[in-house]
């Protein structure tokens, strides 16, 4: 089974390229399951692998992710092969060391944790941007060859070092993470501009059902995961985050839901 995250499609790139290598066509979309409400409780076969696949979101796991991790179970857990596969811009910090705090309350060993460089998506903050396009095609074509590397370790059970961490991790992981998770949420700042015509594929993108159209323009309630599917995806570019966003760079992997 792969548990997966994604919010601008770099995830799901990833999701689904292991799906198709494993022969693994049970996909389980987490923001999906903890929305819906709908059980948590799964089971696996003998010899099925877990996996979790997601972004890093200020250096650590994004909260939808971890609150799926938290609640779930597995009836008849017997030590199967658990892997993690995060998608990242440049730095994933502590979220290794997270996953395995996590983890181990469930009683669950995970010897494969590792990173896939991305094209960066995080554009709402002062000095972050879209990658130029010749590194976000860069980026991409060496992902194909990075996660080739990961999937045979996972297959042959033999850990490698894949894993993408700059400095001051202590700084990001454990201070600024727990600071984006308490006031980085808020939709409020969200807005359209002029160019907005209701079309609703933000609607159609959100992850967590976060967004209704009222009047023909979309309002944003309070389940965002900040991922910014809905700013990103937007076909007539009308999404912004308060003025952080404003001149910004966008970008998604593959297709969206039109
Ligand atoms: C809210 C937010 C926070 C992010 N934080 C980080 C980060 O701490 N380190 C990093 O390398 N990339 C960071 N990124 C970039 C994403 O991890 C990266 O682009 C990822 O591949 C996006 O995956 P997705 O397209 O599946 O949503 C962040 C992106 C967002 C939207």
């Amino acid at each position: 089974m792969i548990c997966h995250f994604s919010g601008t499609g770099n995830s799901m790139w990833v999701a689904q390229t292991v799906s198709a290598r494993f022969r693994d066509s049970r996909l389980t979309d987490m923001a999906d399951a903890v929305v819906s409400g709908n059980s948590l409780n799964f089971s696996l076969t003998e010899d099925e692998r877990l996996g979790f696949v997601f972004p890093v979101h200020s250096w650590g796991i994004p909260w939808i992710v971890r609150r799926f991790i938290e609640k779930m179970s597995v009836s008849d857990y017997d030590n199967q092969l658990i892997y993690c596969i995060l998608t990242c811009g440049d730095d994933c910090g502590l979220t290794n060391r997270m996953l395995q705090k996590l983890f181990r309350r469930k009683g669950w060993q995970c010897r494969h944790i590792y990173s896939v460089q991305m094209p960066n998506t995080y554009v709402v903050f002062p000095g972050f941007d879209a990658d130029p396009a010749e590194l976000e095609q860069k980026k991409k074509r060496e992902a194909v060859g990075t996660l080739d590397k990961i999937m045979a370790a996972i297959e042959s059970d033999t850990p490698i070092d894949c894993y993408l961490q700059k400095g001051q991790q202590f700084l990001k992981s454990r201070i600024i993470y727990p600071l984006f998770c308490r006031f980085a949420m808020s939709s409020k700042p969200f807005r359209t501009t002029d160019k907005c015509i209701g079309c609703g594929i933000c609607v159609k993108n959100c992850p967590t059902h976060n967004i209704r159209l009222e009047n023909g323009r979309p309002v944003w309630a309070n389940n965002c995961t900040q991922c910014l599917s809905c700013l990103h995806r937007c076909p007539q570019t009308a999404i912004e985050y308060g003025k952080q966003s404003v001149g910004k760079g966008r970008y998604y992997y593959g297709k969206r839901k039109e």
